[in-house]
């Protein structure tokens, strides 16, 4: 018998059905607002989180749009914005004059997006936005604000839809809360 993820879970906090119904929004709204905007639009994911979040929003849109992928990672501490950001992979374009949405899976301190955002700006990008799959704003420790967020979710442990614990539950079809014994040590 294989593992089942499933027993971990505590319970689900976004289902199927609402990412889907979430997925459909941020679409919309990326047509409504790049559709004829007359700029290239470059879809940048940051992975490894958002690449499940990514596929559904890219198949939702009709028009020709490119996808790019980062990875990186935030330093820094306290709730000033100092600190930096390590770019682990980096784009493999040229984003000047683009549109560009960066896709993240969630904000929690928002170094990661405050400093990715303003570097991709000085690349110059017509305009860089930043849409978040789930948003934890309590846990916010610099001046960061999404443009866009799929859902508001509480300061726990979320695990699934490409969000992980120790690189298990990414592959788990919607968003749950990790029982608290599975990542308290014993
Ligand atoms: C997570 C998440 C964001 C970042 C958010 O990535 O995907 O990139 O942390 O945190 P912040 O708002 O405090 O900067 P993680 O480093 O866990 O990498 P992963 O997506 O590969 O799991």
């Amino acid at each position: 018998m294989y593992y089942d993820m499933e027993k971990d879970i505590d319970h689900i906090l976004v289902g199927q059905e609402e990412l889907e119904k979430i997925c459909d929004r941020m679409a919309e709204r990326i047509i409504a607002d790049y559709g004829e905007s007359g700029h290239d639009l470059v879809l940048v994911s940051i992975l490894k989180g958002s690449v499940i979040f990514t596929a559904e929003l890219y198949k939702r849109i009709p028009f020709p749009c490119a996808i790019e992928f980062m990875k990186v990672s935030s330093y820094g501490a306290g709730t000033d914005s100092s600190g930096f950001i390590q770019v682990h992979l980096d784009l493999k374009r040229d984003i000047k004059g683009c549109d560009v949405i960066i896709l993240e899976d969630i904000v929690d301190s928002g170094r990661t997006l405050q400093k990715l955002r303003s570097l991709l700006s000085d690349r110059g990008a017509h305009s860089v936005k930043c849409f978040t799959l789930l948003d934890k704003p309590s846990r916010r420790q610099v001046d960061f604000n999404p443009d866009l967020v799929g859902k508001e979710v509480p300061d726990e442990f979320v695990v699934g839809f490409g969000l992980d614990y120790n690189e298990k539950y990414r592959n788990l079809p919607y968003v749950g809360v990790l029982k608290p014994e599975i990542y308290e040590t014993k």
